[in-house]
């Protein structure tokens, strides 16, 4: 995925993606289930002539530059610039800032001749990721790096695999119309878990069997059942209090307007919801739209 280019840019993607089941207990030890979309970011590094000027990175992307070098144990590159491209709303729990750092890590490796493997791209964005996020799971960077849909465990050892599914998931994302903290959403909850263990231990355990029987719904082309394990994870999402008024409304609209399923995706309190669809997710999508809520197919 990174290229270097003649004219002395190297440039790399990262795949934006929602998570299908189990935000937040992921971070608790239980497993996620991810899937890559067919948005993302680029991240070229452009020589500019002159050179330009010096001083702390102050831009998302220029953060992101100066930690990839560090983790990465090359030199910050001088005189150059970070263009970044992509089609991925920021900020709505769709992976962008997973995305721009799994790019800027594969355009710095391409620009200083290394050829990180995929893993090894998760692992170094997940560093980046702290900058903006805290103690992300990983989950968001190696769904930016591997895409497709995917199992995933924090570990330690961390582990993921591909899931089968018969057929691609027709899933449409919505968008809430608000942005998120993931940062602030995932301390939020973590808070909570601490002073009342015995209340949220079981919610997450909970999630993590829906996770599980989602998987075997999926693998199966159990769209039903799949639908009903969606709807339930939100109803669980939002007795951790992670939802929003909007999300709620979004994934009723969603089931009134026939979806199978529905619930918010990412770090919640905001953001996006997917749906499940019955049948064409273009369909569903424009149903949505015309409700008010964005949505675009997952693919
Ligand atoms: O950044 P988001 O909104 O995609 O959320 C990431 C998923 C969480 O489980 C909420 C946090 C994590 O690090 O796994």
């Amino acid at each position: 995925m990174s290229s270097p280019a003649a004219s002395g840019a190297a440039s790399g993607s990262g795949t934006g993606k929602v998570i299908v089941l189990g935000e937040h207990a992921v971070v608790h030890g239980e497993p996620a289930i991810v899937l890559g979309l067919s948005r993302g970011v680029r991240v070229t590094l452009v020589s500019a002539v002159p050179e330009s000027p010096g001083g702390q990175p102050e831009s998302a992307p220029e953060r992101a530059l100066a930690k990839a070098a560090q983790v990465l144990g090359v030199p910050a590159p001088k005189g150059v610039v970070v263009r970044v491209e992509g089609d991925l709303p920021v900020a709505v729990g769709l992976g962008s800032s997973a995305a721009l750092s799994v790019a800027t890590v594969r355009a710095l490796a391409a620009h200083v001749g290394l050829s990180p493997s995929d893993d090894d791209v998760a692992g170094f964005a997940n560093e980046i990721e702290r900058l903006f996020h805290g103690t992300p799971s990983g989950v968001d960077a190696t769904a930016a790096a591997h895409g497709g849909l995917r199992w995933f465990e924090a570990g330690p050892p961390r582990r993921h695999e591909p899931v089968a599914a018969p057929a691609p998931l027709p899933l449409v994302v919505a968008l809430s119309g608000s942005r998120h903290d993931t940062g602030r959403s995932v301390l939020g909850l973590r808070d909570r878990a601490r002073a009342a263990r015995e209340i949220y231990a079981p919610v997450f355990s909970a999630i993590g069997a829906l996770v599980r029987a989602g998987r075997t719904a999926i693998e199966a082309g159990d769209a039903p059942r799949l639908g009903e394990i969606l709807t339930m994870n939100h109803g669980l999402l939002r007795a951790c209090g992670v939802s929003t008024p909007e999300l709620d409304r979004l994934v009723d609209v969603a089931l009134r307007e026939g979806a199978l399923g529905a619930k918010l995706t990412g770090a919640g309190g905001g953001g996006a919801a997917i749906a499940l669809a019955s049948g064409e997710p273009g369909e569903l999508a424009e149903r949505l739209s015309r409700s008010g809520w964005e949505s675009f197919p997952v693919a």
